[in-house]
């Protein structure tokens, strides 16, 4: 992590590898803030660059944008030596590096997060993918970046929304691994919502730290990985139900306080960790009620359809007290309908 990174891409690629052919892919808000540093940083360093671009959004991660990226890189005839650059949020990085995994059976890539949700969380891990009718996330493939660049300066033109989605992530790494990170996020509220370049510098670092500790011990998420899951099952299908008009961060949220609540019912949580969770959660601006009606019966069905499942029983990320991420199968559907019922209805 170093402030002004987008300037240097070039010549750390070209320490990395000497890829005769670079694809760029950037959705075009990003495009239009940051592509002009990153092509002219690859050009400096003697590397030739194309830029492909793609409408803002979740709805993205399509069948249909990653065609269009194949068809590009058809038409550079990038080979297995060229490489690819996702520069942006969790959507560059999940569809580009979708589309590097399975371009001529892997090309090397590197991610250039833009979003704090991509800073903390998105940018390492090796997860990629698209979405699917059939649910968010369902197509995609392990293959990590090769170079992670995050230039924290990017957080400056960020909207204060995206701002809030990432620090859903955040809060996530807290309570899953770290009690006193989420003490660290009560007592820096202004100065995180102010963007402070040391305090966001801190947040990014320690985030990378939890978040990477946790994939080298389980890289293809057999066991503990699935931690990182936390708030994800019940957020998941809140995000598919609204249409992906939720920032995913958001729906994160959402499924952070449902599953608060399940751990709750399970006797690992008290009442006042619950209402601490969600109180730090608003302080951010996070929803802790679905903004729109939704039907508890269609959340719980959609968490079926969920990849959490293994031999048809849901395994649910829980807290066995802050800082301590744990995953169980014994929760019931009255449980789960009760925790639903909480955020969807504000019960
Ligand atoms: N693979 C993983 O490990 C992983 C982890 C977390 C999230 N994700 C995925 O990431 C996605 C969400 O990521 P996201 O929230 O970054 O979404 P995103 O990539 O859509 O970015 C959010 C919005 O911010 C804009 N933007 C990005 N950088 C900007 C900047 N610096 N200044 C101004 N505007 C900027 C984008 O144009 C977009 O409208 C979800 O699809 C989620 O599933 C993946
Ligand atoms: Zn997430």
């Amino acid at each position: 992590m170093v402030p002004g990174a987008l300037n240097h891409i070039g010549e750390w690629i070209a320490e990395l590898a000497t890829p005769p052919m670079v694809l760029v892919c950037a959705d075009t808000t990003v495009a239009g803030l940051y592509a002009d540093r990153v092509l002219a940083s690859l050009g400096a360093a003697g590397l030739k660059a194309a830029l492909h671009t793609f409408p803002p959004g979740d709805a993205s991660k399509s069948l249909a944008e990653l065609d269009r990226i194949y068809v590009k890189l058809g038409e550079m005839k990038l080979a297995r030596d060229g490489m690819m650059v996702a520069l942006g949020g969790g959507v560059a990085s999940d569809l580009t590096g979708f589309a590097a995994a399975t371009w001529m059976r892997g090309v090397r890539f590197v991610t250039c997060p833009t979003t704090l949700e991509s800073d903390v969380d998105a940018c390492v891990g090796g997860k990629t993918g698209i979405n699917h009718a059939a649910g968010k996330n369902l197509v995609g493939a392990f293959h990590h970046a090769d170079l992670v660049a995050v230039d924290p300066e990017c957080l400056q033109t960020l909207p204060e929304r995206d701002v809030a989605a990432g620090l859903a992530e955040s809060v996530k790494h807290a309570l899953i691994a770290d009690a006193a990170f989420l003490d660290w996020h009560e007592s820096r509220v202004e100065a995180i919502q102010a963007r402070e370049p040391a305090v966001m510098g801190e947040l990014i670092e320690r985030n990378l730290r939890i978040k990477v500790g946790v994939v080298e011990t389980d890289e293809h998420e057999q066991g503990r990985r699935a931690l990182l899951n936390f708030g994800h099952t019940i957020g998941h299908a809140i995000e598919a139900l609204c249409g992906y008009e939720l920032r995913h961060g958001e729906a994160v949220a959402l499924g952070m306080v449902a599953a608060a609540d399940l751990s709750r019912s399970k006797g690992m949580l008290g009442d006042a960790d619950v209402a601490r969770i969600r109180a730090v959660l608003e302080r951010f601006h996070l929803p802790t009620v679905v903004p729109i009606a939704l039907e508890v019966d269609a959340v719980a069905a959609l968490t079926l359809g969920d990849k959490k499942v293994r031999g048809g029983r849901r395994r649910w990320v829980l807290l066995d007290g802050i800082g301590c991420g744990v995953v169980r199968e014994d929760v019931d559907e009255e449980q789960i309908r009760a925790a639903i019922t909480m955020v969807t209805a504000g019960a």
